[in-house]
């Protein structure tokens, strides 16, 4: 069978052993790990995931969930839609904190509002039901947060809200996913046109809805700092540039009102980090003369410049711009990647079941610190608003949100083999990933409010 998992790495012990003092965090949750999974699921070039299998003690788990949506008083930007936007400032129930990240999933028999074939936009991979996931179960719960109602997705609300917008997601193949959620669940209210693509697989892609002159694109660009992604004709891993951003979607940001960022997996890649000129170290790149320094740091440098830049080149515009950062949504690998029940539940944990732990919540925090800290360094800027969307913890308990095996047309059509290739990354549509749509949906009617 032709894989399209890459590299799967094996770490001597020797080499590990030199690292264990200097980097213990990374160490439990990177080195460690009996397997590192580079699943290419966007192919050709794509994004990964890894499976961390580990049997060290847990470290105190970092399960700090903020208040995501403490209201915040902006101005809204200044648009010629302000006319169009007053119409849809209904009155709303008295603003309180709704803290959309503590809650659990609750059984909900409305299900999704589009299926695969009401919407033809859904990537091949994760159009589940096409491909022959026949438990629908999945597909009927419902996130209720604790201190308040997560209203379903209402697409005409979402629309008058960018009347005359251009949203923009940007990231991996997580920014897709969230993307083609969005797009499916507006389809059902207005059709998009395709307007623009680019690219290899499409990574560069606008469409339009002409009902309310919204613009929808998604950019491929899965470090949002500029980098060279490993390629056959070039280096071997991965070079991100943690001081510059990427052009590819950043030199479009001038035509931005609100971007929504979505990375982490890309991360784990082997890499080599530059920084002002030169080289800062590395992960994993054992014959490099270069020092580990893991994942997290980077990270940080990353979505730091790029929101660092954001503010600074749109501080002068006339127009504001709304910034979404998507936290790290965590894989379920529960076996081998390439073993039939890799992601074998199907039904959320219960509440309790599972926390935010290891490098799911490291990456999380990371973010989330990072948009804090751009919220307070934003603080002059009255154009710029940026919120974090903090899935980390809902996405961790649907395990059975996942395409597993049904990332391929019917795999068990001839029937069960012993090897088969698994999804437990991306999520099904629909699916558990539309409920972040919901979300952003109500960060952004928050917004509207001021
Ligand atoms: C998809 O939704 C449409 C419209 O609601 C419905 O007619 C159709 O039967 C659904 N298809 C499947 C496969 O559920
Ligand atoms: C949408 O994109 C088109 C180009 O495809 C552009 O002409 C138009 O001005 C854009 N509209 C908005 C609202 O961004
Ligand atoms: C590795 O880097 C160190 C410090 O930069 C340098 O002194 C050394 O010569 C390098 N070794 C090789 C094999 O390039």
């Amino acid at each position: 069978m032709v894989s399209p998992f890459k590299d799967h790495q094996s770490h001597s012990p020797s080499y590990t052993h030199s690292f264990i003092k200097k980097i213990l965090p990374y160490f439990i949750y990177v080195i460690l790990p009996i397997a590192v999974i580079r699943l290419y699921l966007y192919s050709p070039t794509l994004p990964q995931s890894s499976t961390v299998h580990h049997h060290l003690p847990q470290p105190s788990t970092v399960h700090h969930l903020p208040h995501s949506t403490t209201p915040i008083s902006i101005t809204t930007p200044s648009s010629s839609s302000s006319s169009h936007e007053e119409e849809e400032k209904k009155p709303e129930a008295k603003e309180t904190q709704c803290d959309y990240t503590d809650g659990n999933w609750v059984p909900d028999k409305m299900g999704p509002l589009y299926n695969g074939t009401t919407c033809g936009i859904i990537k091949e991979g994760q159009n589940c039901i096409t491909h022959g996931r026949s438990d629908l179960g999945y597909l009927y719960w419902k996130w209720k947060p604790k201190q308040c109602p997560l209203p379903r997705f209402e697409p005409n609300t979402f629309l008058h809200l960018l009347r005359n917008k251009h949203i923009a997601f940007v990231g991996d193949s997580m920014a897709r996913n969230q993307l083609e959620s969005l797009l499916c669940m507006l389809a059902t209210a207005s059709p998009p046109k395709l307007v623009y693509t680019d690219g290899e697989d499409n990574k560069f892609r606008r469409w339009n809805f002409a009902s309310h002159n919204v613009n929808v694109s998604v950019y491929w660009s899965p470090f949002l700092v500029k980098g060279v992604e490993k390629s056959k004709s070039g280096p071997d891993h991965n070079e991100l540039y943690l001081d510059q951003v990427d052009e590819r979607w950043a030199a479009d940001m001038g035509k931005m009102d609100m971007v929504v960022l979505s990375v982490g997996h890309w991360f784990l890649h082997p890499a080599v980090y530059f920084e002002g000129g030169s080289a800062l170290g590395c992960h994993f790149c054992p014959g490099l003369n270069h020092t580990e320094i893991g994942f997290y740091d980077v990270l940080r440098k990353a979505v730091r410049t790029t929101l660092k830049t954001i503010t600074e080149r749109r501080e002068t515009s006339e127009n504001g711009i709304n910034v979404i950062v998507t936290t790290f949504s965590p894989a379920h690998f529960e076996g081998e990647w390439d073993k039939a029940g890799a992601c074998p539940k199907t039904k959320p944990y219960n509440k309790g079941e599972k926390n935010l732990e290891g490098m799911d919540a490291e990456m999380r925090q990371v973010e989330v610190e990072e948009v804090e800290a751009a919220k307070v360094n934003g603080k002059g800027f009255s154009g710029f608003k940026v919120e974090e969307l903090d899935v980390s913890y809902l996405s961790l308990m649907r395990p059975d949100g996942h395409p597993g095996p049904y990332m391929n047309p019917f795999p068990f059509f001839n029937g069960v083999k012993e090897r088969v290739q698994n999804d437990c990354v991306h999520w099904c549509l629909p699916g558990a990933i539309d409920t972040w749509n919901e979300i952003l949906l109500e960060i952004m009617k928050k917004w509207n409010r001021g």
